[in-house]
């Protein structure tokens, strides 16, 4: 089914990811800007009245796809979603065009609706007018042919009919039926390279990525259509991966949701400070899973049967920012509710849209206990009542938590961890040493960013990077990209 257009979404958070990259003269200087948008409104966590069950239709759909990209791997490829919560934009091909793509953890390629497609839209419900892809009106474009590395490498061997000039197609089908079918091409990605006064100047990169010939089920037809898909999975065909082999980038990246004042980061590279704690991932699976021990609330472990949080088929732990909310096992769910809501048996509850809402007049992070979530290598993720409970309205909150029983066959045993939970945290995918960590933080204010050649850090401050922001870098092999977040009524 697809998810309704949340209403409320013109509320849009704006935010601001820079770029910031080696140029391909040694010592360049290079750092660029993108524009990032947040598709939802910052409901979850304090706006009042939101619709919320546009959230979970939202995660519906996306978890459907989710569970079928874990279950069904296609060729090596990772599966794109069509329902990542933040978008940016990118410019391809030269001259350079603009395109809205979804930035999504969950996948691991980058596509763009290409020039053949009959059916994609040319509009968004999002207000944005979107671009199809034509290759041949970019002079840096080209298809990539099946006989090249790149596809050989992405399916695993040539391709059976693989014969001269045979474009390297792609076709992906989800669970909930929908589809993306295309090919790839290789163009230059565009960015504005920040030079060492703060100024910009054209700068690119070259990637090969999908051009989307026909999206099936509501991925070309939905009304938050957008131009196509960032993946920041780890599969070789991400662009990531590819500018990592290039020798661009680390494979190392960060986000952090300020969920309070709606401010944030995203950025590419070696982040020094703040210093997080780690904890492996687990090998071997299509999305960052890891490996969740106990659970703790109020400072009391709650009893759980131990294989309960095992990895294995269609079980374990998956951290996934393109998720909203956070899916727990039916019998974790009511273990936790149970000691959540232990002092306060008198509560009433009712139903808004199919959360589990209440009445509370105080403030919830002084009535309600703080649940900690330990991960193999002591890593602790502390989630606080402001965070487990979103307000919908008046002295009313309603549980983030949803009970995995209500979720698909497939999924029910599985814990996903969304937005709802990695907000105001720096969350660090060290893809270099496989671990992934994160720390409380705030994330309206800055991190420190290392490079990696002359070892200098630099400061990266959140709100600088809106206007007028002086940054000196001292450029080696490095891209960084910085997502600063905040809400239209703010900036
Ligand atoms: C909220 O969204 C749901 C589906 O996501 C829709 O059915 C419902 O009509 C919406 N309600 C309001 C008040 O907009
Ligand atoms: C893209 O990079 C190539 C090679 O570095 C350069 O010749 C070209 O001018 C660049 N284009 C833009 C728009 O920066
Ligand atoms: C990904 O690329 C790396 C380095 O090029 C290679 O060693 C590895 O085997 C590739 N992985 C897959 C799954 O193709
Ligand atoms: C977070 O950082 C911002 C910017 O430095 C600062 O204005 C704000 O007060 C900080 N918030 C908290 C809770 O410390």
């Amino acid at each position: 089914m697809a998810p309704s257009p949340p209403r409320r979404a013109a509320l849009l958070l704006a935010t601001v990811l820079l770029l910031a990259a080696a140029g391909s003269t040694p010592g360049a200087t290079a750092a660029g800007i993108f524009q990032v948008r947040r598709k939802f409104t910052a409901g979850v966590g304090g706006g009042a009245g939101a619709n919320i069950s546009a959230l979970r239709a939202h995660d519906g759909t996306r978890h459907g796809r989710l569970l079928a990209a874990a279950d069904l791997p296609l060729g090596g490829l990772g599966l794109p979603t069509d329902t990542g919560l933040y978008y940016t934009e990118i410019k391809l091909g030269t001259p350079p065009k603009h395109y809205y793509v979804q930035v999504d953890t969950g996948s691991d390629i980058l596509w763009v609706n290409c020039i053949t497609c009959e059916q994609c839209p040319h509009k968004s419900g999002l207000g944005l007018d979107l671009t199809l892809y034509d290759p041949k009106a970019s002079s840096t474009g080209s298809m990539v042919m099946c006989d090249q590395a790149f596809c050989a490498a992405t399916f695993g061997g040539k391709l059976p009919k693989c014969g001269a000039n045979v474009p390297c197609e792609y076709s992906v089908t989800y669970g909930d039926g929908s589809s993306t079918i295309g090919s790839f091409v290789t163009d230059a990605l565009q960015f504005d390279q920040v030079t060492r006064d703060g100024q910009t100047q054209p700068a690119n990169a070259s990637v090969i990525f999908g051009c989307g010939a026909q999206q099936g089920g509501d991925l070309g037809s939905s009304n938050q259509a957008l131009d196509g898909i960032l993946g920041f999975g780890e599969a070789n065909t991400s662009m990531l991966s590819q500018l990592t082999t290039a020798g661009k980038v680390k494979k190392i990246f960060a986000h952090c949701l300020d969920t309070i004042k709606g401010g944030g980061i995203f950025s590419i590279g070696d982040v020094v400070q703040p210093k997080v704690k780690t904890t492996p991932l687990v090998a071997d699976k299509p999305h960052y899973n890891v490996n969740l021990k106990t659970i703790d609330v109020g400072g009391t472990t709650l009893q759980l049967p131990a294989h309960i949080f095992e990895p294995g088929e269609k079980k374990g732990t998956i951290i996934d920012s393109g998720t909203t909310l956070t899916y727990l096992p039916e019998l974790v769910f009511k273990e936790v509710m149970l000691a959540v809501f232990n002092k306060h048996q008198d509560i009433t509850f009712h139903d808004v849209q199919g959360f589990l809402c209440f009445q509370y007049p105080g403030s919830v992070d002084d009535g309600f206990p703080t649940i900690t979530f330990h991960f193999e290598d002591d890593l602790a993720l502390h989630v606080y009542p402001h965070e487990y409970f979103f307000a919908n309205g008046n002295d009313v909150y309603c549980v983030g938590f949803q009970n995995g029983a209500s979720q698909s066959k497939d999924g029910k045993d599985i814990v996903l961890m969304g937005d709802l939970v990695l907000s105001n945290k720096l969350v660090i995918y060290d893809l270099e040493n496989r671990v992934i960590g994160w720390t409380d933080y705030n994330c309206s204010s800055s991190i420190k960013i290392k490079d990696d050649k002359t070892g200098a850090t630099s400061t990266v401050n959140s709100h600088d990077l809106s206007s007028g922001w002086k940054f000196h870098w001292h450029m080696s092999p490095v891209l960084l990209l910085v997502t600063t977040v905040c809400s239209y009524l703010i900036c």
